[in-house]
């Protein structure tokens, strides 16, 4: 498998820099009401995607374009109410319309399609699901206290509700997947991970960041370790992409132990899950399986100390509604370090929202 382009992290941060002052300019074009209602009813929008991903939109004219009745006839629906959202999705740039009047895919419409290279239509569905809508809903609640919504409202916690709901938990575990799947790629051309023989990811699920690490370092060994419920999934995975022989697939909790002897241990999106206290007893518990001098890498959005629009900035209201968790700055992430016996060297920004937290073993 080719690896992904990647632009340059620096360049994607001036683009974003550039949309912001755009964004601005366009705030104050008009006026404020109008500006406030328009970022408002952005909700309504989310919604039309999520309905069009429920549809299976995408997936019926993967095929080439469709006349609106047999759109309709495909996904099941009534044809005049989705001529209606088709035409709202059209005017957000979602799917175009055919000089003839067909309906077809554009690149926005496109990552709505299942098969997709990094498929977006998980994560519309779970944002727009009546449960994860519900949860959104509570969020003064929890700003109010504090505390997660989830546990109050369902009477038990997130990953075990998630886990009990036999559709949200697939439409989740989809959802996850899409938006790791477009960190993966930033993630391996923003570091150099040549130099470790012995590479372990902890709680690294399948192993899809791992096997991607090891298809851009030939000489390196891998550790995966997660609970042994997710493991199963792994094997099939490693050997999709070529990594099996390479791998010790080790089943346990971080909250016990972690492999030893690795020469870096990365973990992505795994600290965010956490509270400060639980945070410390996973990296207490890396730091005692690594030796003086091995190099730690968390993977998170580290909320920057600007001012602009930053995703992490709306993830972190995501893990409070949930788990009571946080998206943490970089200062944040160094007391948390020094907690735990690391040293915190660097932030290697990359082109996702995602840096790679870099420290060493103290
Ligand atoms: C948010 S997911 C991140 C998965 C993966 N690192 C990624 O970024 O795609 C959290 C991971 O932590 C794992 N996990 C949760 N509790 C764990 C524990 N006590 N010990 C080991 N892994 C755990 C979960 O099974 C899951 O794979």
């Amino acid at each position: 498998m080719t690896p992904a382009k990647v632009p340059p992290a620096g360049l994607v941060r001036a683009i974003e820099r550039v949309r912001h002052h755009l964004r601005r300019v366009h705030q104050r074009a008009v006026p404020p009401p109008a500006a406030m209602l328009e970022m408002i009813l952005g909700a309504w929008v989310a919604q039309g995607i999520a309905a069009a991903a429920q549809l299976g939109v995408a997936d019926a004219l993967a095929d080439g374009p469709l006349r609106p009745e047999e759109l309709a006839r495909r996904v099941q629906a009534d044809p005049d109410a989705l001529d209606r959202l088709m035409r709202a999705l059209v005017g957000e740039g979602i799917f175009r319309r055919t000089r003839d009047g067909r309906y077809a895919l554009n690149a926005l419409g496109d990552t709505l399609r299942k098969g997709a290279p990094v498929s977006i239509a998980g994560m519309a569905r779970f944002v727009g699901s009546p449960q994860h809508r519900e949860h959104w809903s509570h969020l003064a609640d929890a700003v109010r206290t504090g505390e997660a919504v989830i546990p109050k409202l369902r009477g038990k916690e997130a990953f075990d509700y998630i886990g009990s709901e036999p559709e949200l938990g697939g439409i989740f575990n989809d959802a996850m997947t899409s938006v790791s799947e477009l960190a993966i790629a930033p993630v391996v051309a923003a570091y150099d991970f040549s130099r470790f023989g012995t590479i372990a990811d902890i709680g690294g699920g399948h192993g899809r960041l791992l096997a991607a690490i090891l298809q851009a370092t030939p000489d390196a060994q891998g550790v995966l370790y997660d609970l042994a419920q997710v493991l199963d999934g792994a094997p099939d995975l490693l050997t999709k992409y070529g990594v099996a022989e390479r791998v010790r697939v080790v089943a346990g909790s971080f909250f016990d132990s972690v492999p030893a002897g690795a020469d870096t241990y990365i973990m992505k999106n795994i600290i965010h899950d956490w509270p400060d206290d639980k945070a410390l007893t996973i990296l207490r518990n890396v730091r005692e399986a690594a030796g003086p001098g091995t190099t730690l890498l968390l993977v998170e959005a580290v909320i920057p100390e600007h001012d602009r629009e930053f995703l992490g900035k709306w993830t972190d209201m995501e893990m409070l509604i949930g788990i009571a968790a946080r998206e943490r700055t970089e200062d944040q992430y160094r007391k948390l370090y020094q907690q735990s016996g690391f040293r915190l060297t660097r932030i290697v920004p990359t082109a996702s929202p995602f840096s790679l937290v870099e420290g060493v073993a103290i």
